[in-house]
Formats: structure tokens, C-alpha cells, sequence
């Protein structure tokens, strides 16, 4: 296996950290590398394999399509697409009506600063600091970390940055110029920060005052991650735009936007070539129809609490604070991430950063107690 990793080492753009295993397999909430050691994956390919890996639904679903129909644009209807944007608008919020599918996450933020310009005729936005909402040029404009921007710009103009759960700070920002607000619920890469009730409904309150745009960022948090089916659920949040990708297919690259009424666009003002396909919409049709049937939701918040009780965390020295919603646990460390990652890969668990000092915890919601036993003995291990 060691040339076929020569390869992707000197052949791949220069753009990502390895971490020097080669992962070949995956079943639901486990991956085995090309030894074929065995890891929990709580990466999940960074909160993609919400119903694990290999979920024989969305199996089935892709054998079955791909033998019938693999793309179909969308200027064509397709009984595939109906379906997954029928079940798209049930499961959103009531005053979510009209679906744009694309391929990614920064794709359906993309689309969502382009739809809130056309719609409102406005072209400044406010978004969070530490807020992360994609990498292209939109997207990035929107994203905080100036690590992520510095070499790129100038990016769009007419974003500001404001302090997160702060609603003075963003109050003071928004003008006649604001055609949106965009906001994650839980920030993610951020360092899984969660904000308050009273502060998305003040915001909005405002937007719906200032005839503001309120898109939210649910890449991250959707499809059952946080504990409820979405983040805005925990709080009643209606924006007038929900993004969404990661978890939405199983694993297949998907984006969407689901937008209100008020969201006026027209003809050709924005499109895809892949959105929407009639295989990646089978594919997420099954995906969210195994979150609905097994729950999925109510078994993320049952199994964080689970961790939370069990962790321990004041035990533990190098830890700074523990963050939790749902399945999406943020360990703040008190010194560097990188080395207790790389020893629990050693110790059959991979995870993921959320910044220097953020151990960051996105298993698939279908993981079990005894798996997350073994997560919280191996993180003993390492960080005590
Ligand atoms: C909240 C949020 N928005 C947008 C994105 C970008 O998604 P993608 O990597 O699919 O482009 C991410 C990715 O991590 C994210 O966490």
C-alpha cells in the first residue's frame, strides 16, 4: 500500500495534512485501513456518515438508481428529485417551500448569498466571528478566520464580522444596506459553540423588522447531528433560508438550500450541472428516511448526554472546558490538539480538530454505548 500512497503524497495538490494511515473500509460507525486495523470514526468523514458508513439503505438506493437513471438536469423533471424535495420540505420548517440542490456545503452558501443579493437587492451581509461556512470565494467572504483568507483577497466586499451571541454587536451592524444575515446555530469549526435561545430569536426578530435576510448555516448541525432532527428545531427558528449538505446523502457529495416564498429569483440567474441528480437525490431520500424511521435525532441526544455523564472531564487535567450538543462534542484542551489526535489513532479512534486546542468529536449518530465506552476509555488514556 506504501506506493499508493507515494501517489497521492507527490501526485495531489499540496493542500492537506496526512495522518499517515490508508483507509479502505467502513461499516456504520467503524473504518479499517489497508492492514486492516480497525478505528471508531469519529470523523465521519468530517459529520458526513451521520447514519454511518456504508448505511445499506442508501446502498440499495444507489444500486437501484444507478441501474435506472444516474443524471438528469434540471431543466428536466425527475421522480427521484421530486421525491427527496418532497421530504425535503416536510421535514423543514413550514415556511420553507422551494429547494435548490447542489454539491456541497460551501456550494449552498454560495447560492444562498446569491439568491439573498437577487432577492433583496441589497449586497452586505453579517455574519459571526470564528463563524466557518465554506472555502470559495463567497463562502470565504462569509467564513471569519482570516488564516483561511488572507492570501485570497479581495474577496466580495460588504461582509461583516460580528461577535457571536452578541446581539447588541450584530444590532449595531445591521442598516439598509443588509441583505442577510448569515449564522451557523452551533458553530463547528469554530470550537462547537452553541448560541443562545433568546439571541436567535432577537436576531430574528430584527431581521423580520428590518426586512433582513436570515440564512442559516446548518452544513454542520443538520440531519440530526445536534440531537434534533435540525439545530433551528431547538429553538423554533424559521429563517427565510436553511442550507444544508454533509449528512444529507449517506456520504454522496450533496448541497441545498431551502428557501421561503419571499426568496424571489428567476430564470437562469443561478443553475448546476450535478445538482439535484436523480442517483444523489435516491440516495439522500433513503439516507433521510433512515434518520427519520430510527430516529436518529433522538438517539444523538440520548448518546451525547451519555458521554457527557460518563466522560468525566474534571478528572482530566489538560481539559479546558467540554462543549456538547447532541453528537457534536468539542473537548477544549488546555494546550495543543494535534498529538493526542495521533495518539488515539494509534489507539484504534480517529477524530478531528476544531482549531489548535479543540478535540472534536462527529461520530456517526448510529455509533453504540459500547463504542462510545471504548471512545471515552481511549481518550482517558491519552489526555489523562
Ligand atoms: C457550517 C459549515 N458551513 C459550510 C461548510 C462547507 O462545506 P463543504 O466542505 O461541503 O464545502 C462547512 C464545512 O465544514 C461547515 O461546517
Amino acid at each position: 500500500m506504501k506506493h499508493l500512497m507515494e501517489i497521492e503524497d507527490n501526485h495531489t495538490v499540496d493542500l492537506y495534512s496526512k495522518r499517515g494511515i490508508m483507509i479502505t473500509r467502513g461499516e456504520n460507525a467503524r473504518v479499517w485501513d489497508a492492514d486492516g486495523k480497525e478505528y471508531i470514526d469519529c470523523v465521519a468523514g468530517h459529520g458526513v456518515a451521520n447514519i454511518g458508513h456504508c448505511n445499506p439503505a442508501v446502498v440499495k438506493a444507489v444500486q437501484e438508481q444507478s441501474a435506472k437513471l444516474i443524471t438528469c438536469p434540471a431543466s428536466f423533471y425527475n421522480d427521484a428529485r421530486a421525491g427527496l424535495i418532497k421530504k425535503l420540505i416536510e421535514i423543514t420548517p413550514e415556511n420553507l417551500t422551494r429547494v435548490f440542490l447542489c454539491n456541497s456545503g460551501t456550494e449552498a452558501i454560495e447560492a444562498a448569498i446569491k439568491f439573498a443579493r437577487l432577492s433583496s437587492g441589497k449586497k452586505e451581509f453579517i455574519t459571526a466571528l470564528r463563524g466557518f461556512h465554506g472555502r470559495t470565494m463567497g463562502a470565504l467572504s462569509a467564513t471569519h478566520n482570516p488564516k483561511y483568507k488572507k492570501e485570497f483577497e479581495p474577496l466580495i466586499p460588504g461582509f461583516h464580522h460580528v461577535p457571536f451571541n452578541k446581539f447588541e454587536k450584530l444590532e449595531e451592524k445591521a442598516n439598509q444596506n443588509t441583505a442577510a444575515v448569515i449564522l451557523e446555530v452551533v458553530q463547528g469549526e469554530g470550537g462547537v459553540y452553541t448560541g443562545d435561545k433568546k439571541y436567535f430569536e432577537r436576531v430574528q426578530d430584527l431581521c423580520r423588522k428590518q426586512d433582513i435576510l436570515l440564512i442559516i448555516d446548518e452544513v454542520q448541525t443538520g440531519f440530526g447531528r445536534t440531537g434534533k432532527l435540525f439545530a433551528i428545531d431547538h429553538f423554533g427558528l424559521q429563517p427565510d433560508m436553511l442550507c444544508l449538505a454533509k449528512g444529507m446523502a449517506g456520504g454522496l457529495p450533496v448541497g441545498a438550500v431551502i428557501c421561503g416564498e419571499d426568496i424571489k429569483l428567476g430564470k437562469a440567474k443561478h443553475g448546476t450541472t450535478f445538482g439535484g441528480t436523480p442517483l444523489i437525490s435516491a440516495a439522500a431520500s433513503a439516507a433521510i428516511q433512515f434518520m427519520i424511521d430510527g430516529k436518529l435525532a433522538e438517539q444523538a441526544e440520548k448518546k451525547g448526554r451519555y458521554f457527557m455523564e460518563n466522560f468525566n472531564s474534571q478528572a482530566i487535567d489538560k481539559v479546558r472546558e467540554v462543549r456538547q450538543i447532541g453528537l457534536m462534542i468539542g473537548i477544549e484542551l488546555k494546550e495543543k490538539v494535534q498529538p493526542y489526535l495521533m495518539q488515539l489513532l494509534r489507539e484504534g479512534v480517529l477524530a478531528l480538530p476544531a482549531g489548535n486546542t479543540v478535540l472534536r468529536l462527529l461520530p456517526p449518530l448510529t455509533i453504540s454505548y459500547e463504542e462510545i465506552d471504548t471512545v471515552i476509555q481511549k481518550l482517558h488514556h491519552v489526555l489523562l
